[in-house]
């Protein structure tokens, strides 16, 4: 139902994923993989900012748009400045015959049901798969990646459920840590790469749920300044999926230890037990869809 041609995807020299909240931590997965397998520069933008900063869009740019309810205003502004500036939209969405739908080219659904709960944990694991879809589909289109490899990640994406069962059974040991830090003022959260993006969309739902202040910062920049507020007994929840950057990451965590941190590590690596205080452990997968999984604890 998405009538997109080899043609017009090879004629796109950039793609806008523009949307606020949880939607935009879906956004910034949805860049990873849709430039890991088509190739395409993505920007990915919060709905409020793009709309009043003159974006450089034309016929050559498409615009995406997620929005769970289909109804955020900054976002269905955006949409409508991009259409007007020429670009292609496509909705994802979770809410059928939502604004947003009326609006776009095209619209791709969720279908996770009534959002009831805050932490959107469906909304966003959801989004998250539903634009590695688009993007397996857009490099299918396209022949940008081997189909041996687009196979494997499909595979990866009908394991999700089972493995989401298999994080959920990590449900004590969470209670048993969320009972030891509920009264935290400040929690900072880290990761790289994908796992950044893992960190912004935890900090989020902890403000939001849990009215405890929290920060996410990118492991690497966190000596850039942020680090004067790592100090003794602070909590630092860690995330650590992509392989090729475990050392790093730890390397960054053993300064915040230093500085007295208590950390949390949620992974699915074989990390070294006796450095963190706590591990949770999630299962393995692809790195693209590991936010699916690391961000249920
Ligand atoms: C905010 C919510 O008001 O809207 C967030 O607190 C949500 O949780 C954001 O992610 C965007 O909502 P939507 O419906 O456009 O995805």
């Amino acid at each position: 139902e998405l009538p997109l041609t080899k043609e017009y995807l090879k004629s796109i020299n950039k793609i806008y994923i523009i949307a606020c909240g949880t939607a935009m931590h879906a956004g910034l997965s949805g860049k990873n993989t849709i430039e890991k397998l088509c190739r395409i520069p993505v920007e990915v933008d919060i709905a409020s900012e793009f709309r009043y900063r003159d974006p450089i869009i034309d016929e050559k740019t498409l615009c995406i748009f997620i929005s769970q309810s289909g109804e955020t205003a900054d976002t269905i502004a955006a949409l409508k400045l991009s259409k007007e500036k020429g670009a292609k939209t496509l909705a994802i969405t979770n809410v059928i015959g939502s604004s947003i739908t009326r609006e776009a080219d095209y619209s791709i659904y969720t279908h996770a049901g009534p959002e009831i709960a805050v932490a959107s944990t469906k909304a966003y694991t959801s989004q998250v798969v539903l634009i590695n879809i688009l993007a397996i589909y857009f490099a299918e289109i396209l022949g940008s990646t081997p189909s041996s490899e687009l196979t494997k990640l499909k595979k990866d994406i009908f394991n999700l459920p089972d493995k989401i069962e298999e994080a959920l059974k990590s449900s004590e040991e969470i209670k048993n840590y969320a009972k030891n830090i509920y009264q935290e003022k400040d929690v900072f959260f880290l990761g790289r790469g994908i796992d950044y993006n893992t960190a912004l969309e935890a900090s989020l739902k902890l403000k939001e749920i849990s009215y405890i202040h929290s920060e996410a910062y990118a492991a690497g920049e966190l000596k850039h300044g942020p680090i004067a507020l790592i100090e003794n007994g602070i909590s630092v929840i860690s995330i650590i999926t992509d392989k090729n950057l475990v050392e790093k990451t730890i390397s960054n965590i053993q300064e915040v230890i230093t500085r007295g941190a208590k950390t949390l590590v949620v992974t699915n690596q074989n990390l070294p037990a006796n450095n963190f205080e706590t591990i949770i452990t999630v299962p393995d997968t692809d790195t693209l869809l590991s936010p699916i999984l690391a961000i249920v604890p």
